[in-house]
């Protein structure tokens, strides 16, 4: 597993007005969206190209285009939803897919409730988009889901993770192939399993739901 945290003075500028509480729902969704296409910028490094032959106005020369099967984007619902416009925007020619994953508040445990994906992800490279890893649950969930289903290269773009998530994804994804992609690693998680400093309930910020 290896994780990379983008060293960016943009980046942490971003970050720092999406976790201000006073930031609305209408600016959250757009930082997120910017945030997300610079970050599918450094997660897409390693995304598959075949050569490709054109004509310029001047001379016959090649060039790449993106292989088949085109990459497949997976948004985990809710909060990843918010993730999927700026993901697109820098690779318009994906696959998406989607699952739905909640987090039981009172056990912590992870229930899959939808799931709109390819069958066979043989030889696919996929992109899973979740805004906070907390306790890493839904995105080992997730993970291990899409290598059933066949995906060979995964790589998860995160705004936010803690410490604690990473290390217990760390220790049942070691060997494996995946790629953690953040805009930051935060201190830890509080008593309810929340990211500190953070930046609250994703979904809810994004999505407009106040107490
Ligand atoms: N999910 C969120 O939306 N925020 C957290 O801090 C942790 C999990």
């Amino acid at each position: 597993m290896r994780v990379t945290v983008l060293d960016h003075p943009l980046v942490a500028h971003k970050l720092t007005v999406l976790r201000d509480k006073n930031t609305t729902s209408p600016v959250f969704r757009l930082l997120v969206e910017e945030l997300v296409t610079l970050l599918a910028y450094e997660a897409t490094r390693g995304v598959r190209v075949e050569p490709v032959e054109i004509d310029t106005p001047v001379t016959r020369t090649t060039g790449v285009g993106l292989s088949k099967p085109r990459p497949l984007v997976v948004p985990i619902l809710r909060a990843g939803l918010g993730m999927l416009e700026g993901m697109t925007r820098l690779i318009p020619t994906a696959e998406v897919g989607f699952l739905g994953m909640a987090r039981n508040e009172d056990t912590l445990d992870i229930i899959t409730y939808a799931e709109r994906l390819p069958d066979d992800l043989t030889g696919r490279q996929v992109f899973v988009l979740d805004p906070m890893l907390a306790t890493g649950g839904t995105l080992r969930e997730a993970i291990k889901f899409l290598y059933r289903r066949g995906a060979e290269q995964i790589t998860c773009v995160c705004l936010l993770a803690a410490p604690e998530g990473l290390a217990a994804l760390e220790e049942e994804l070691g060997d494996s192939e995946v790629n953690i992609v953040l805009a930051a690693r935060d201190e830890r998680l509080d008593e309810n399993a929340y990211i500190v400093p953070g930046l609250g309930d994703a979904g809810d910020r994004l999505y407009g739901v106040v107490d």
